[in-house]
């Protein structure tokens, strides 16, 4: 189904506004012109505003503006992430469900949902996931230790941020992986891995974009310090090619990062971030470090020196800045 749906838009992009007859794209496809107009219909179920024109075939006016793999999968320029989505309209949370099918799923499988009724943040946080963001979760399966797997966070952090910055946005990272515009997050990663013994079996990249949402549709308790790529730029984002640049950009980070020293993606990392040389405030499940960071761990922790001097690593934990 899917590949034929993929096969008609094709065409009738191709076709750049003038009519396609059903025959015509059924002698394209191999099939009845009767199954042609099904896909059709099914095509305009799903907000694809195609145009019947009596006698001459079938115009597409517009695309819909939901994140179909079909339209995602339609010009990615990807070898790896993307090529198998899992798409939904709704669901709790694109992490769970990754987690859930990793173990059977080819690397660069996604998942994504226009809606999060259950969406995680780190530390336990819940995270807001209305209509308008992008909310997906991929699958990889590096060869690498566990601990190593929260370098990816920092992989995915730079990439989101590259993508942003081609906007023309000044996006910047805070460690260990919110990606902020003017000091407000537009993005949030959580990581989970599945390990034997010492060596990862995958890891879920989940990543979350603030995107289309204006912010009054992001509940005052989480609206403070949030912002959206809509708000920021002044315009509608067409999430569909934002999508498609960003699984390109982080694929360009993965390969990088399977490929060359961890240190190479470090130093990009280092000089998009915007926490070092601040003073911090750190809480971690058992502490709380203060002081001012003053660089990271090969792993991608943050190193902190305190105010006595010495100096503290912290692999995972919430970080606040002294002064926004
Ligand atoms: C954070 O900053 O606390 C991390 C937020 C991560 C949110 C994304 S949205 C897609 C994926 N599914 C989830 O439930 N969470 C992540």
């Amino acid at each position: 189904m899917g590949d034929r749906r993929s096969q008609i838009i094709k065409a009738l992009i191709d076709a750049q506004n003038t009519p396609v007859s059903g025959e015509e794209l059924g002698l394209k496809l191999g099939i009845s012109r009767t199954m042609v107009w099904k896909y059709i219909k099914s095509l305009k179920a799903d907000g694809y505003d195609i145009e019947s024109a009596p006698k001459r075939g079938y115009v597409l006016k517009s695309l819909p503006q939901l994140l179909y793999p079909e339209e995602i999968q339609l010009g990615l320029k990807t070898t790896l992430l993307g090529k198998k989505i899992h798409y939904f309209e709704e669901v709790i949370s694109t992490n769970s469900v990754a987690k859930e099918i990793a173990a059977s799923e080819k690397e660069g499988t996604l998942v994504i949902s226009e809606v999060q009724k259950g969406g995680r943040g780190r530390m336990g946080r819940e995270w807001v996931s209305p209509h308008g963001g992008i909310w997906m979760s991929v699958i990889l399966k590096p060869r690498i230790p566990f601990r190593h797997a929260s370098r990816l966070t920092l992989v995915a952090g730079l990439a989101v941020a590259n993508v942003i910055r081609e906007m023309g946005l000044d996006a910047r990272i805070k460690w260990p992986n919110d990606v902020r515009i003017n000091g407000k997050k537009v993005c949030g990663i959580l990581t989970e891995a599945k390990a034997e013994v010492d060596r990862v079996d995958y890891v879920v990249l989940g990543i979350g974009i603030n995107v289309n949402m204006d912010l009054k549709e992001i509940p005052e308790s989480f609206r403070t310090g949030s912002t959206t790529l809509k708000v920021e730029l002044g315009k509608h984002i067409r999430r569909a090619s934002f999508l498609q640049d960003f699984l390109f950009e982080l694929e360009q980070q993965y390969i990088n990062f399977t490929t060359q020293p961890f240190s190479n993606i470090l130093d990009e990392w280092l000089t998009l971030s915007d926490t070092i040389g601040r003073d911090v405030k750190v809480t971690t499940p058992s502490r709380i470090i203060e002081g001012r960071a003053v660089g990271v761990t090969p792993d991608g922790g943050l190193i902190i020196r305190k105010t006595d001097g010495t100096k503290e690593e912290v692999i995972a934990g919430r970080c606040i800045y002294a002064r926004p």
